[in-house]
């Protein structure tokens, strides 16, 4: 896995937005793999800003989530497809029947299968976040390198951590992920870490061996992988 270390918070940005925008215009129909979480979101603000101003268009790109809480009401501001669709999807020029959410109000095995059929041979590009215990998308500590789309348990942390993209106390305690063998289907992919929270984990991931312990290690020999980081995330490197 490449390291890129891109200066300050709105550097760091900038230049994510752009590997993004370079992706779409040299691929219109680029099917891309989105996460949520607080970290992608000053990026989804520049594709938006590209987009308004004429550089590149989603007109012909497919989106595939790649997680979702379960348990969480339709409708609910803190469920992954909202957010995506609030900081990216909404203001840009998707179609919808091209954004591939995860419905879990029925059959999970169902929903699951049908992800794995809408990633097909694989995302060209897929964006990560990372959490504080190196989990990618739901893919908690344990998780097999080869495991596709499931059902999982979230471990506490991640319970925790999820308080603040929901307005009431009700947190959820399992949701819906790609799995990592389903990301590594991806052409690429970036796993993207910002800020000091992120510093002790950024350097486990670095520094560390590859082990399931630390879930974004198992990405670590993907052949075109990058690890994205701010100067705060990069603090302990
Ligand atoms: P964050 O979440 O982007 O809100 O830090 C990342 C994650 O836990 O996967």
């Amino acid at each position: 896995m490449r390291l890129v270390r891109v200066g300050g918070a709105d550097a760091w940005a900038q230049w994510v937005a752009e590997h993004v925008i370079a992706h779409l215009q040299q691929q219109p129909a680029l099917k891309l793999c989105l996460p949520t979480g607080l970290t992608p979101v000053p990026v989804y603000a520049r594709l938006v800003q590209a987009v308004r101003a004429g550089r590149v268009s989603f007109a012909q790109a497919a989106v595939v989530l790649l997680d979702e809480f379960g348990g969480v009401a339709p409708a609910d501001p803190g469920r992954c497809d909202q957010m995506l669709r609030r900081f990216l999807l909404d203001q840009v020029d998707l179609r919808p029947s091209a954004f591939h959410r995860l419905d879990l109000s029925g059959d999970i095995d169902a929903a699951c299968r049908a992800h794995e059929a809408a990633v097909g041979e694989g995302c060209d590009l897929a964006l990560l976040g990372v959490g504080t215990n190196g989990h990618i998308g739901m893919n908690e500590p344990g998780t097999a390198a080869d495991s596709l789309t499931r059902r999982v348990d979230l471990a506490p942390e991640t319970t925790a951590a999820s308080a603040r993209y929901f307005s009431h106390d009700e947190l959820p305690t399992w949701g819906v992920t790609m799995g990592i063998g389903t990301i590594r289907r991806s052409r690429e992919v970036l796993v993207l870490a910002t800020g000091a929270g992120k510093a002790a984990i950024v350097r486990r991931i670095v520094e560390g061996p590859i082990t399931p312990d630390v879930p974004a290690t198992l990405l670590a020999d993907h052949p075109a992988s990058m690890l994205v980081v701010d100067e705060d995330a990069a603090a302990q490197l």
